[in-house]
């Protein structure tokens, strides 16, 4: 980053209503030539809006470049949402995490069928009232899809509005929050709401990044008070990050006549309606191979017919949820008995082809593992999955 000091009087947003104005522009005329050209920005319709906003919570735009058309594909209306079974949504969001996100917006589009007679909410207010439906996703679609004058503060604007205003204070809680709300309200154009609030998020993106600013071609650097003091990554304050934890969990791939023996949604709640490889959280001193052989015992043993089977492995994959940092230690059993594609001991279990696993939710690391094993099958069959043996 230059110094642009010397060369651009600072215009002060604190109240000077030119200057407000000015940023404004200078913001909507820079979103105006160097937006991206993102599928959801081609469309206005309040249902598609939604969907987009929360496929980006949290995830990068890139996924969702490739999620969201597939999704309005399969589920054009939110009628057409709402009639869904819950399996074949999981199934369409499986690979962008955080799941519960797909089953609030699934149940609130049953909601808006049910008691707004299909048609979605047109105020922040009235959306805020929906499943899932946050203070962000709610102003997002009342902004984009309505043109309702009201800020959307995620992590982008926070920081842009945070160094534009050289905000000294936590700005993600408490009157900290408060007050920056007060300040997007203060800076949003009102006559282009959704716009500007694209804006200041695609700036955060591409401009005003956390690390690196690049403050030099910043159409709003004239306005920015951290530049004008020279240290725009002194905004905001870092929050305390929050303590990384580390798990351990084992898991097992069992694999019969070309199937895959999953569970509904095990583990740590992390994954309720998908999925899921039998797995059990390890504790300390636990034998993980041991912990395996109970599950498949308890939960098993009427699928299968001999979980005291030969076990290879285990095959090791990582993973994290928000802080915590996981590894899983993977068996393998290849269960080839007389009905061992049949299904499995009740509804909470069942054996899927390749071709079914593409279709339904299952989490990122276990969907990694089986197409691990499944492609050391092919590649060489009856070899173990992994030489040698591990203890923790
Ligand atoms: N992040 C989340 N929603 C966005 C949007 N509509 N534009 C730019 N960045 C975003």
């Amino acid at each position: 980053m230059g110094d642009m000091r010397d060369t651009q009087p600072m215009k002060d947003l604190s109240g000077d209503a030119c200057d407000v104005s000015s940023f404004r522009n200078g913001l909507l005329a820079w979103y105006d030539t160097n937006r991206r050209d993102l599928p959801w920005r081609a469309t206005r319709d309040p249902y598609s809006v939604w969907v987009s906003e929360v496929m980006l919570q949290q995830t990068q735009v890139s996924r969702v470049v490739d999620y969201w058309p597939r999704f309005l594909e399969r589920f054009p209306t939110v009628a057409a949402l709402a009639q869904a079974a819950p399996d074949d949504v999981l199934g369409l969001w499986s690979g962008l995490g955080y799941y519960r996100r797909a089953r609030l917006l699934h149940e609130a589009a049953r909601e808006v069928v049910d008691s707004c007679g299909g048609t979605v909410p047109s105020s922040a207010a009235e959306l805020r009232e929906l499943p899932g439906m946050g203070e962000y996703t709610a102003a997002a679609v009342a902004s984009i899809a309505f043109g309702e004058p009201v800020p959307v503060i995620d992590a982008n604007v926070a920081r842009v509005l945070a160094r534009v205003l050289a905000i000294e204070g936590d700005v993600t809680r408490g009157d900290g929050r408060r007050a920056l709300r007060e300040d997007a309200a203060r800076l949003l154009d009102r006559d282009r709401p959704g716009d500007y609030n694209q804006a200041v998020m695609e700036l955060g993106a591409l401009v005003c990044t956390p690390a690196s600013p690049h403050c030099e071609p910043c159409p709003v650097a004239a306005h920015c008070r951290a530049v004008s003091i020279g240290d725009p990554t002194a905004f905001p304050k870092a929050a305390a990050a929050p303590r990384t934890v580390a798990l351990f969990e084992t898991a097992a791939v069992i694999v019969s006549g070309g199937r895959v023996l999953l569970e509904r949604g095990s583990g740590r709640g992390w994954w309720e309606g998908l999925w899921t490889l039998p797995r059990v959280p390890l504790e300390e001193g636990d034998d993980p191979e041991a912990a395996v052989r109970e599950v498949l015992a308890a939960r098993h043993s009427v699928a299968l017919q001999s979980p005291d089977g030969p076990l290879d492995g285990p095959l090791e994959e990582r993973y994290s949820v928000t802080n915590h940092r996981v590894t899983m230690l993977v068996y393998t059993l290849a269960h080839g008995g007389r009905d061992s594609a049949a299904r499995g001991a009740d509804d909470s279990s069942r054996w899927f082809t390749s071709q079914e696993l593409a279709e339904i939710g299952v989490p990122a690391p276990d969907r990694r593992v089986i197409e691990r094993v499944l492609r050391s099958r092919l590649e060489s069959p009856g070899a173990s999955t992994r030489p040698g043996r591990r203890r923790r």
